[in-house]
């Protein structure tokens, strides 16, 4: 692990206690500022509907793009050390932030120093930044079948191994290999994917730690198969699924075979709005922005749908988009 060399000199823990929260983050400021390499992206009160699919949330008091993984590991560490919390930022396309913004730091792994995909024989050696897209093209690109899926899933590698991402019958843990991540204190770790736990649209080694990448793996085959599903589950997607602004999903399937977006199609829901956030009137289960939604918006059209489905059916839907941030 990195030794620190704080500029000014680190606080004792009970004058570290004792500091407000604008104190501490001028702290982490100067910090990061003299211990990250230049290029590294470094910015105060960042609004965050710039960096989610979405486009709604406020500010994040600090947000911090390392070009590496050793500048991932000083931000966690510099981070802990004037006691604010982590907030990890991939490609923000599964995420809700309130308009209150987000507290303390926020890590995005979108440089390309974390955002590299390698083929090497069946492997795809990829970084958390890596935009699922790129995945799937680079395994058809080397003759490997068994991504395809990702094509068109707006995230990141490292959302999508928070998120066990998945789509059109295949999610990411079946091709996971290995799995890289840091741990609060800013140690490297490296487990199989078989033994991370994974679930139905979640991996227990995450949030608490944060996904520095994957290996996955493909199986050889034939260029046009492989381009054939690609396009097969693009044209689905493409068909089915809203091109507005979005999260993604709202809310987790109850069961396999009661999808959250025929339950909410089915009473009726499909074009209701909230200020500027509807539910789609393509996939029930989308709540787009129409333009001018605020976080405030598409949070009061969860509780109104969530309380629908509650009457009708007695099923409590849980959101599949992750929501952070404060009102
Ligand atoms: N349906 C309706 N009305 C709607 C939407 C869907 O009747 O408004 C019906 C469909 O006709 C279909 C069934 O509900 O019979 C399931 O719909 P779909 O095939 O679109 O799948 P889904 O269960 O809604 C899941 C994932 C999506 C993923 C798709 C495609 C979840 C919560 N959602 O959706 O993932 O893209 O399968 O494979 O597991 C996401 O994670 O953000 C996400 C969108």
């Amino acid at each position: 692990m990195t030794t620190l060399t704080l500029s000014p000199a680190p606080l004792t823990p009970a004058e570290e206690a004792a500091c407000d929260h604008a104190e501490r983050l001028a702290r982490a400021f100067a910090d990061l500022t003299d211990l990250l390499p230049p290029g590294t992206v470094l910015r105060r009160d960042e609004p965050m509907a710039r960096r989610t699919t979405l486009r709604v949330g406020g500010p994040a008091d600090l947000l911090v793009e390392p070009a590496g993984e050793a500048g991932a590991a000083v931000v966690l560490q510099v981070a802990r050390l004037h006691g604010l919390p982590v907030f990890r930022l991939g490609r923000g396309s599964n995420l809700l932030v309130r308009d209150g913004g987000i507290r303390g730091v926020v890590l995005s792994l979108l440089h390309p120093g974390l955002s590299g995909v390698r083929v090497e024989g069946e492997r795809l050696h990829c970084g958390a930044g890596a935009p699922l897209r790129q995945v799937a093209n680079a395994a058809r690109d080397a003759g490997l079948t068994g991504l395809e899926f990702l094509e068109g899933i707006p995230g990141s590698v490292g959302g999508a191994l928070r998120m066990n991402a998945g789509a059109m019958g295949g999610w990411i843990f079946d091709r996971v290999e290995t799995v890289r991540y840091l741990t609060p204190f800013g140690e490297v770790r490296e487990v199989p994917g078989a033994e991370a736990g994974a679930v139905y649209r979640g991996c227990p080694l995450f949030p608490a730690n944060v996904a520095l990448g994957a290996v996955l793996r493909g199986e050889p085959a034939a260029g046009e198969q492989i381009a054939a599903r690609m396009q097969a589950s693009n044209q689905k997607r493409w068909t089915s699924q809203p091109r507005q602004p979005s999260a993604g999903c709202t809310f987790k399937n109850p069961a396999p075979d009661r999808p959250a977006g025929r339950l909410l199609d089915s009473l009726g829901l499909k074009g209701t709005r909230v200020g500027g956030a509807m539910i789609s009137d393509v996939h029930a289960n989308f709540f787009v922005n129409t333009g001018p939604a605020s976080a405030r918006d598409v949070l009061d059209l969860i509780d109104l749908a969530r309380g629908r489905v509650r009457e009708a059916c007695g099923i409590e839907l849980e959101p599949e988009v992750e929501i952070v941030g404060e009102d």
